[in-house]
């Protein structure tokens, strides 16, 4: 059985652990486990059968914006519906919270585009996403990532 469930910090090593294989190939940022306790409120998890799956947090930045980061999904369990479920668990999040837009930057335009996400130029991006978090990426500042945004 899939579900989806917040966080907790007891979840911090296996979250960790699931993520390490992207951030070294450098599609997402690392985050220590303190960087990953301050925000562990952010959180969604994916848990399949009891195992964690995948995860994803909203963050949000401002009255108006939010942004759906660290997304990940087990290899193996790809293609299969789950992180369209997560987005669309912290999307209903975003709206509980009448957050209007949230975006994401990412190489997976057309998984955003199924979930109606459209893409926007960097430029309309928080200055506080590329000043706390770009500037830690190993592909900055020549980065292919996309931008998009999600409205309410
Ligand atoms: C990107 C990722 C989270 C997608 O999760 P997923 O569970 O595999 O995606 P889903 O099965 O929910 O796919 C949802 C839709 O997006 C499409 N899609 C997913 N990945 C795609 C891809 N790489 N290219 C084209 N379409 C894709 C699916 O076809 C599906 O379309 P549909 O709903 O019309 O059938 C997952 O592949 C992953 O963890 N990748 C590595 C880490 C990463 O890139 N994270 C994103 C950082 S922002």
């Amino acid at each position: 059985m899939l579900e989806f469930r917040k966080a907790s910090l007891k979840d911090i090593a296996s979250m960790q652990e699931l993520v390490k294989l992207e951030v070294e190939k450098g599609v997402i940022l690392p985050r220590s486990n303190d960087e990953v306790a301050t925000s562990i409120r952010s959180y969604t998890l994916a848990i399949l059968d009891g195992e964690l799956v995948g995860y994803s947090a909203l963050y949000i930045y401002s009255v108006e914006l939010a942004e759906i980061r660290s997304l990940i999904i087990k290899d193996g369990l790809r293609g299969k519906g789950i992180g369209k479920g997560l987005v669309k668990e912290l999307l209903k999040e975003a709206l509980e919270f009448d957050i209007k837009k949230a975006f994401a930057l990412t190489y997976q335009k057309a998984f955003f585009e199924s979930i109606g996400f459209k893409e926007i130029s960097k430029e309309e991006l928080p200055y506080q996403k590329i000043w706390a978090d770009c500037i830690k990426c190993k592909h900055f500042p020549v980065c292919n990532e996309i931008a998009m945004i999600y409205t309410f």
